[in-house]
Protein backbone atom coordinates (compact mmCIF):
# COMPACT_ATOMS: atom_id res chain seq x y z
CA UNK A 1 0.00 0.00 0.00
CA UNK A 2 1.22 3.63 -1.01
CA UNK A 3 1.35 6.45 1.84
CA UNK A 4 -1.72 7.89 0.36
CA UNK A 5 -3.60 4.76 0.19
CA UNK A 6 -2.60 3.90 3.58
CA UNK A 7 -3.76 7.14 5.26
CA UNK A 8 -7.23 6.83 2.60
CA UNK A 9 -8.04 3.40 4.46
CA UNK A 10 -7.65 4.78 8.14
CA UNK A 11 -9.91 7.58 7.42
CA UNK A 12 -12.30 5.15 5.98
CA UNK A 13 -11.88 2.97 9.43
CA UNK A 14 -12.74 5.79 11.71
CA UNK A 15 -15.55 7.65 9.54
CA UNK A 16 -17.04 3.67 9.47
CA UNK A 17 -15.67 3.81 13.40
CA UNK A 18 -15.67 6.55 14.98
CA UNK A 19 -13.23 6.44 17.87
CA UNK A 20 -13.38 6.49 20.57
CA UNK A 21 -17.23 5.69 20.51
CA UNK A 22 -18.18 6.81 24.09
CA UNK A 23 -21.36 8.45 24.98
CA UNK A 24 -21.71 12.13 24.41
CA UNK A 25 -23.10 14.14 27.54
CA UNK A 26 -25.20 17.21 28.52
CA UNK A 27 -22.18 18.49 31.63
CA UNK A 28 -18.67 18.46 31.82
CA UNK A 29 -17.00 15.09 31.70
CA UNK A 30 -16.30 13.34 35.21
CA UNK A 31 -12.88 13.79 36.70
CA UNK A 32 -9.91 14.33 35.15
CA UNK A 33 -6.79 12.86 33.66
CA UNK A 34 -3.95 14.54 34.96
CA UNK A 35 -1.89 14.65 31.62
CA UNK A 36 -4.43 17.10 29.96
CA UNK A 37 -4.31 19.74 32.90
CA UNK A 38 -1.39 22.36 31.97
CA UNK A 39 -0.95 23.21 35.80
CA UNK A 40 -0.31 19.52 36.96
CA UNK A 41 1.56 18.49 33.76
CA UNK A 42 4.03 21.35 33.36
CA UNK A 43 4.30 20.09 37.20
CA UNK A 44 5.14 17.21 36.69
CA UNK A 45 7.90 17.89 34.02
CA UNK A 46 9.29 20.60 35.21
CA UNK A 47 8.85 20.78 39.05
CA UNK A 48 6.95 24.31 39.03
CA UNK A 49 3.54 25.78 38.17
CA UNK A 50 3.36 27.50 35.16
CA UNK A 51 3.76 30.71 34.80
CA UNK A 52 0.85 31.30 31.93
CA UNK A 53 -2.51 29.79 32.12
CA UNK A 54 -4.12 31.39 28.64
CA UNK A 55 -2.35 29.12 26.83
CA UNK A 56 -2.51 27.01 22.89
CA UNK A 57 -3.63 23.32 22.84
CA UNK A 58 -3.73 21.07 20.20
CA UNK A 59 -5.63 17.65 19.79
CA UNK A 60 -3.89 16.09 17.33
CA UNK A 61 -5.68 13.25 16.08
CA UNK A 62 -8.16 13.83 17.98
CA UNK A 63 -10.87 11.30 17.03
CA UNK A 64 -14.09 11.62 18.39
CA UNK A 65 -13.37 14.15 20.98
CA UNK A 66 -12.93 12.82 24.58
CA UNK A 67 -9.57 13.45 25.40
CA UNK A 68 -10.13 17.41 23.51
CA UNK A 69 -13.40 18.10 25.62
CA UNK A 70 -11.01 17.03 28.79
CA UNK A 71 -8.31 19.84 27.64
CA UNK A 72 -10.94 22.68 27.40
CA UNK A 73 -12.92 21.84 30.50
CA UNK A 74 -10.00 20.92 32.57
CA UNK A 75 -8.12 24.40 31.49
CA UNK A 76 -10.42 26.76 31.52
CA UNK A 77 -8.23 29.56 30.50
CA UNK A 78 -6.66 27.73 27.36
CA UNK A 79 -7.97 28.06 23.97
CA UNK A 80 -8.14 24.31 22.28
CA UNK A 81 -7.65 23.59 18.26
CA UNK A 82 -8.68 19.55 17.82
CA UNK A 83 -7.37 18.14 13.99
CA UNK A 84 -8.59 14.66 12.46
CA UNK A 85 -8.22 12.80 9.02
CA UNK A 86 -11.75 11.20 9.82
CA UNK A 87 -14.81 13.63 8.81
CA UNK A 88 -16.98 11.20 10.99
CA UNK A 89 -15.07 11.49 14.12
CA UNK A 90 -14.95 14.88 13.74
CA UNK A 91 -18.72 15.40 13.31
CA UNK A 92 -19.17 13.20 16.53
CA UNK A 93 -16.52 15.65 18.50
CA UNK A 94 -17.82 18.64 17.43
CA UNK A 95 -21.45 17.69 18.94
CA UNK A 96 -20.01 16.36 21.88
CA UNK A 97 -18.27 19.54 22.99
CA UNK A 98 -20.99 21.75 21.53
CA UNK A 99 -23.55 19.24 24.36
CA UNK A 100 -21.06 19.93 27.46
CA UNK A 101 -20.55 23.49 26.74
CA UNK A 102 -16.74 23.15 25.77
CA UNK A 103 -16.64 26.14 23.47
CA UNK A 104 -13.55 27.48 23.60
CA UNK A 105 -12.19 24.92 20.59
CA UNK A 106 -12.50 24.67 17.20
CA UNK A 107 -11.88 21.68 14.75
CA UNK A 108 -10.18 21.13 11.47
CA UNK A 109 -10.48 18.53 9.13
CA UNK A 110 -6.72 18.28 8.64
CA UNK A 111 -3.83 15.29 7.96
CA UNK A 112 -1.16 15.97 11.20
CA UNK A 113 0.92 15.83 7.88
CA UNK A 114 -0.10 18.86 7.17
CA UNK A 115 -0.11 20.39 10.81
CA UNK A 116 1.90 23.62 9.26
CA UNK A 117 -1.30 25.14 7.72
CA UNK A 118 -2.17 25.70 11.25
CA UNK A 119 -1.40 29.38 12.46
CA UNK A 120 0.84 29.48 15.03
CA UNK A 121 2.07 27.59 18.15
CA UNK A 122 1.26 25.58 20.60
CA UNK A 123 1.97 25.43 24.34
CA UNK A 124 0.37 21.97 24.62
CA UNK A 125 0.65 18.95 21.97
CA UNK A 126 -1.82 15.92 22.66
CA UNK A 127 -1.07 13.14 20.32
CA UNK A 128 -2.86 10.37 22.17
CA UNK A 129 -3.35 6.99 19.76
CA UNK A 130 -2.16 8.31 16.32
CA UNK A 131 1.34 8.32 15.40
CA UNK A 132 0.94 4.33 15.43
CA UNK A 133 -1.84 4.48 13.04
CA UNK A 134 0.70 6.88 10.34
CA UNK A 135 2.40 4.99 7.90
CA UNK A 136 5.18 7.92 8.34
CA UNK A 137 5.17 8.21 11.95
CA UNK A 138 8.48 10.20 11.48
CA UNK A 139 6.74 12.53 9.06
CA UNK A 140 4.18 13.28 11.35
CA UNK A 141 5.82 13.80 15.07
CA UNK A 142 8.38 16.21 13.05
CA UNK A 143 5.32 17.70 12.05
CA UNK A 144 3.86 18.40 15.41
CA UNK A 145 7.16 19.53 16.31
CA UNK A 146 7.50 22.12 14.13
CA UNK A 147 4.13 23.51 16.23
CA UNK A 148 5.73 23.59 19.35
CA UNK A 149 6.49 26.50 21.15
CA UNK A 150 9.78 26.82 22.60
CA UNK A 151 8.89 26.14 26.13
CA UNK A 152 6.31 24.21 25.38
CA UNK A 153 5.32 20.49 25.99
CA UNK A 154 3.86 17.24 23.94
CA UNK A 155 2.27 14.14 25.77
CA UNK A 156 2.37 11.29 23.53
CA UNK A 157 0.84 7.78 23.33
CA UNK A 158 1.98 4.93 21.03
CA UNK A 159 1.72 1.40 20.93
CA UNK A 160 3.76 -1.54 22.45
CA UNK A 161 4.82 -4.70 20.72
CA UNK A 162 5.54 -6.73 23.59
CA UNK A 163 2.20 -6.63 25.17
CA UNK A 164 0.09 -6.29 22.09
CA UNK A 165 1.70 -9.75 20.71
CA UNK A 166 -1.82 -11.92 20.65
CA UNK A 167 -3.45 -8.72 18.92
CA UNK A 168 -1.02 -8.84 16.33
CA UNK A 169 -1.79 -12.64 15.90
CA UNK A 170 -5.33 -12.15 15.42
CA UNK A 171 -5.30 -8.98 12.93
CA UNK A 172 -3.08 -11.02 10.50
CA UNK A 173 -5.82 -14.24 11.20
CA UNK A 174 -8.18 -12.06 10.60
CA UNK A 175 -6.86 -10.16 7.57
CA UNK A 176 -6.15 -13.93 5.60
CA UNK A 177 -9.39 -14.85 6.17
CA UNK A 178 -11.20 -12.02 4.99
CA UNK A 179 -8.67 -12.23 1.84
CA UNK A 180 -10.15 -9.44 -0.57
CA UNK A 181 -12.79 -8.44 1.36
CA UNK A 182 -10.08 -6.86 3.34
CA UNK A 183 -10.53 -2.93 4.17
CA UNK A 184 -14.37 -3.87 4.65
CA UNK A 185 -14.15 -3.18 8.11
CA UNK A 186 -17.74 -4.34 9.02
CA UNK A 187 -17.02 -7.64 7.65
CA UNK A 188 -13.41 -7.77 9.36
CA UNK A 189 -15.15 -7.24 12.86
CA UNK A 190 -18.07 -9.87 12.05
CA UNK A 191 -14.71 -12.58 11.52
CA UNK A 192 -13.07 -11.55 14.33
CA UNK A 193 -16.16 -11.91 16.31
CA UNK A 194 -16.68 -15.33 15.07
CA UNK A 195 -13.03 -16.50 15.34
CA UNK A 196 -13.00 -15.69 19.59
CA UNK A 197 -16.63 -17.60 19.66
CA UNK A 198 -14.94 -20.54 17.77
CA UNK A 199 -11.64 -21.14 19.25
CA UNK A 200 -10.85 -22.77 22.27
CA UNK A 201 -11.36 -21.50 25.53
CA UNK A 202 -7.69 -21.72 26.98
CA UNK A 203 -6.32 -20.64 23.25
CA UNK A 204 -3.98 -18.14 24.58
CA UNK A 205 -5.37 -15.81 22.51
CA UNK A 206 -8.72 -15.98 23.64
CA UNK A 207 -7.61 -16.07 27.33
CA UNK A 208 -5.54 -12.37 26.49
CA UNK A 209 -8.41 -11.04 25.44
CA UNK A 210 -10.45 -12.17 28.20
CA UNK A 211 -8.37 -11.20 30.59
CA UNK A 212 -7.37 -7.87 29.14
CA UNK A 213 -9.68 -6.36 26.77
CA UNK A 214 -12.60 -7.97 25.88
CA UNK A 215 -14.94 -5.15 28.14
CA UNK A 216 -13.83 -2.45 26.32
CA UNK A 217 -14.12 -4.45 22.90
CA UNK A 218 -17.97 -5.08 23.62
CA UNK A 219 -18.46 -1.93 21.37
CA UNK A 220 -17.60 -2.90 17.53
CA UNK A 221 -15.45 0.20 16.94
CA UNK A 222 -13.41 -0.62 20.28
CA UNK A 223 -12.98 -4.47 18.20
CA UNK A 224 -12.43 -2.66 15.09
CA UNK A 225 -9.79 -0.46 16.43
CA UNK A 226 -7.89 -2.97 17.82
CA UNK A 227 -7.86 -6.01 15.39
CA UNK A 228 -9.14 -4.77 11.85
CA UNK A 229 -7.03 -2.06 12.04
CA UNK A 230 -5.63 -1.19 7.98
CA UNK A 231 -2.23 0.74 9.45
CA UNK A 232 -0.44 -0.08 12.71
CA UNK A 233 3.13 0.00 13.84
CA UNK A 234 4.12 -1.09 17.34
CA UNK A 235 7.15 0.25 19.04
CA UNK A 236 9.83 -1.42 21.07
CA UNK A 237 12.10 1.02 23.45
CA UNK A 238 14.68 0.92 20.56
CA UNK A 239 12.36 1.76 18.04
CA UNK A 240 10.90 4.20 20.00
CA UNK A 241 13.38 6.37 21.09
CA UNK A 242 14.24 6.65 17.27
CA UNK A 243 11.06 8.27 16.68
CA UNK A 244 11.81 10.68 20.07
CA UNK A 245 15.25 11.50 18.29
CA UNK A 246 13.53 11.89 15.18
CA UNK A 247 11.37 14.53 16.54
CA UNK A 248 14.24 16.64 17.70
CA UNK A 249 12.87 17.45 21.17
CA UNK A 250 14.01 16.61 24.62
CA UNK A 251 12.10 13.54 26.43
CA UNK A 252 11.07 14.53 29.66
CA UNK A 253 9.85 11.56 31.08
CA UNK A 254 7.04 8.59 30.60
CA UNK A 255 3.91 9.39 31.94
CA UNK A 256 3.22 6.09 33.87
CA UNK A 257 6.83 6.04 36.21
CA UNK A 258 5.69 3.75 37.95
CA UNK A 259 5.68 1.02 35.40
CA UNK A 260 9.24 2.39 34.65
CA UNK A 261 10.58 1.61 38.13
CA UNK A 262 13.44 -1.13 38.21
CA UNK A 263 13.15 -1.67 42.13
CA UNK A 264 9.56 -3.11 41.32
CA UNK A 265 11.12 -6.18 39.35
CA UNK A 266 14.18 -6.66 40.71
CA UNK A 267 14.31 -4.71 44.09
CA UNK A 268 14.58 -7.90 46.32
CA UNK A 269 18.06 -8.65 45.00
CA UNK A 270 21.03 -6.12 45.39
CA UNK A 271 23.30 -7.80 43.45
CA UNK A 272 21.06 -7.68 40.33
CA UNK A 273 20.30 -3.91 41.35
CA UNK A 274 24.20 -3.21 41.39
CA UNK A 275 24.67 -4.95 37.95
CA UNK A 276 21.92 -2.56 36.43
CA UNK A 277 23.86 0.88 37.60
CA UNK A 278 26.35 0.16 34.62
CA UNK A 279 23.21 0.72 32.33
CA UNK A 280 22.12 3.99 30.81
CA UNK A 281 18.43 5.04 30.74
CA UNK A 282 17.24 3.09 27.42
CA UNK A 283 18.73 0.40 28.30
CA UNK A 284 17.10 0.08 31.77
CA UNK A 285 14.25 0.75 30.10
CA UNK A 286 14.84 -2.30 27.58
CA UNK A 287 15.63 -4.36 30.67
CA UNK A 288 11.91 -3.28 32.13
CA UNK A 289 9.94 -4.08 29.39
CA UNK A 290 11.94 -7.43 28.97
CA UNK A 291 11.09 -8.31 32.66
CA UNK A 292 7.45 -7.14 32.33
CA UNK A 293 6.43 -7.94 28.40
CA UNK A 294 3.11 -6.62 29.76
CA UNK A 295 3.38 -3.33 28.87
CA UNK A 296 0.78 -2.41 25.70
CA UNK A 297 1.85 1.46 24.70
CA UNK A 298 4.55 4.11 25.74
CA UNK A 299 3.16 7.35 27.17
CA UNK A 300 5.46 10.41 28.07
CA UNK A 301 5.78 13.93 27.42
CA UNK A 302 8.42 15.48 24.94
CA UNK A 303 9.57 19.25 25.50
CA UNK A 304 11.13 22.15 23.37
CA UNK A 305 13.95 24.13 24.82
CA UNK A 306 14.32 26.40 26.61
CA UNK A 307 12.31 24.24 29.76
CA UNK A 308 13.45 25.94 32.69
CA UNK A 309 12.98 23.01 35.90
CA UNK A 310 13.25 23.35 39.65
CA UNK A 311 14.48 20.10 41.16
CA UNK A 312 13.91 21.72 44.79
CA UNK A 313 17.71 20.08 45.78
CA UNK A 314 18.07 23.06 48.26
CA UNK A 315 16.14 23.66 51.28
CA UNK A 316 16.78 27.55 50.55
CA UNK A 317 14.87 27.37 47.05
CA UNK A 318 12.16 24.98 48.75
CA UNK A 319 11.88 27.18 51.83
CA UNK A 320 11.07 29.82 49.06
CA UNK A 321 8.57 28.37 47.19
CA UNK A 322 4.57 29.22 47.00
CA UNK A 323 2.76 25.78 47.54
CA UNK A 324 -0.70 25.08 46.25
CA UNK A 325 -2.68 22.07 45.53
CA UNK A 326 -2.58 19.95 42.48
CA UNK A 327 -6.09 20.33 41.48
CA UNK A 328 -6.45 16.42 40.42
CA UNK A 329 -7.41 14.81 42.95
CA UNK A 330 -10.65 13.47 44.22
CA UNK A 331 -12.32 13.13 47.42
CA UNK A 332 -10.53 16.32 48.84
CA UNK A 333 -10.43 17.83 51.63
CA UNK A 334 -9.99 14.04 53.43
CA UNK A 335 -7.40 12.32 54.74
CA UNK A 336 -8.19 9.36 52.29
CA UNK A 337 -8.43 10.76 48.54
CA UNK A 338 -7.96 9.52 45.64
CA UNK A 339 -4.65 10.84 43.87
CA UNK A 340 -3.99 12.11 40.17
CA UNK A 341 -3.62 8.47 39.17
CA UNK A 342 -6.60 7.44 40.91
CA UNK A 343 -5.04 5.56 43.62
CA UNK A 344 -6.44 5.83 47.11
CA UNK A 345 -4.03 7.60 49.68
CA UNK A 346 -3.67 7.89 53.08
CA UNK A 347 -2.68 11.37 54.74
CA UNK A 348 -0.93 11.86 57.48
CA UNK A 349 -2.06 14.54 59.96
CA UNK A 350 0.54 16.83 59.63
CA UNK A 351 0.34 16.37 55.44
CA UNK A 352 -3.40 17.23 55.92
CA UNK A 353 -2.84 20.20 57.61
CA UNK A 354 -0.40 21.53 54.97
CA UNK A 355 -2.37 21.02 52.22
CA UNK A 356 -5.15 22.79 53.86
CA UNK A 357 -2.95 25.86 54.14
CA UNK A 358 -2.08 25.25 50.29
CA UNK A 359 -5.84 25.80 49.73
CA UNK A 360 -6.18 29.01 50.97
CA UNK A 361 -2.75 30.08 49.18
CA UNK A 362 -4.21 31.15 46.45
CA UNK A 363 -4.81 33.62 47.82
CA UNK A 364 -2.38 34.28 50.43
CA UNK A 365 0.75 33.49 48.71
CA UNK A 366 2.50 32.09 51.62
CA UNK A 367 6.09 30.35 51.37
CA UNK A 368 6.61 27.33 51.90
CA UNK A 369 8.97 28.15 54.70
CA UNK A 370 5.89 30.46 56.69
CA UNK A 371 3.51 27.68 56.22
CA UNK A 372 5.96 25.02 57.79
CA UNK A 373 6.16 27.54 60.72
CA UNK A 374 2.54 27.21 61.73
CA UNK A 375 2.51 23.17 61.56
CA UNK A 376 4.59 19.99 61.82
CA UNK A 377 5.18 18.78 58.51
CA UNK A 378 9.02 19.28 57.84
CA UNK A 379 10.94 19.40 54.55
CA UNK A 380 10.94 16.38 53.38
CA UNK A 381 7.92 16.19 53.71
CA UNK A 382 6.98 19.05 51.47
CA UNK A 383 9.34 16.43 49.31
CA UNK A 384 7.41 13.90 49.23
CA UNK A 385 4.38 15.73 48.23
CA UNK A 386 5.68 17.44 45.20
CA UNK A 387 6.97 13.63 44.31
CA UNK A 388 3.79 12.37 44.97
CA UNK A 389 2.09 15.03 42.75
CA UNK A 390 0.06 16.45 45.52
CA UNK A 391 1.07 19.82 45.53
CA UNK A 392 1.98 22.37 42.31
CA UNK A 393 5.38 24.94 43.83
CA UNK A 394 5.99 28.58 42.63
CA UNK A 395 9.53 29.66 42.16
CA UNK A 396 9.66 32.87 45.47
C1 LIG B 1 -7.41 5.61 17.99
S1 LIG B 1 -8.06 7.12 17.48
C2 LIG B 1 -7.58 8.18 18.83
C3 LIG B 1 -8.52 9.33 19.07
C4 LIG B 1 -8.16 10.23 20.26
N1 LIG B 1 -6.85 10.81 20.15
C5 LIG B 1 -8.30 9.49 21.56
O1 LIG B 1 -7.29 9.03 22.09
O2 LIG B 1 -9.40 9.37 22.07
C6 LIG B 1 -6.98 7.64 16.20
C7 LIG B 1 -7.43 8.90 15.48
O3 LIG B 1 -6.34 9.40 14.72
C8 LIG B 1 -6.84 9.89 13.50
N2 LIG B 1 -5.74 9.90 12.51
C9 LIG B 1 -5.09 8.86 11.97
N3 LIG B 1 -4.16 9.28 11.10
C10 LIG B 1 -4.21 10.62 11.12
C11 LIG B 1 -3.51 11.66 10.44
N4 LIG B 1 -2.55 11.38 9.55
N5 LIG B 1 -3.83 12.93 10.69
C12 LIG B 1 -4.82 13.25 11.58
N6 LIG B 1 -5.52 12.30 12.24
C13 LIG B 1 -5.23 11.03 12.01
C14 LIG B 1 -7.94 8.92 13.15
O4 LIG B 1 -8.83 9.44 12.19
C15 LIG B 1 -8.57 8.65 14.51
O5 LIG B 1 -9.64 9.52 14.76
Amino acid sequence: MTNHDASAAVERLYNTYPFPPEPLLDEPPPGYNWRWNWLAAYSFCTGQKPIQQDIRILDAGCGTGVGTEYLVHLNPEASVVGIDLSAGALDVAKERCRRSGADRVQFHHLSLYDVEQLEGEFDLINCVGVLHHLPDPIRGIQALAGKLAPGGLMHIFVYAELGRWEIQLMQKAIALLQGDKRGDYQDGVKVGRMLFESLPENNRIVKREKERWSWENQRDANFADMYVHPQEIDYNIETLFELIDASGLEFIGFSNPSYWQLERLVGKNEELLERAKGLNSREIYRLIELLDPEVSHYEFFLGRTPLVKADWSTDEELLGAIPERNPCMDGWPSKSLFNCDYQIISLSEDELEFLQACDANSEQQRTVGQILMDGKLGLEGVRSLLKQQLILLTPG
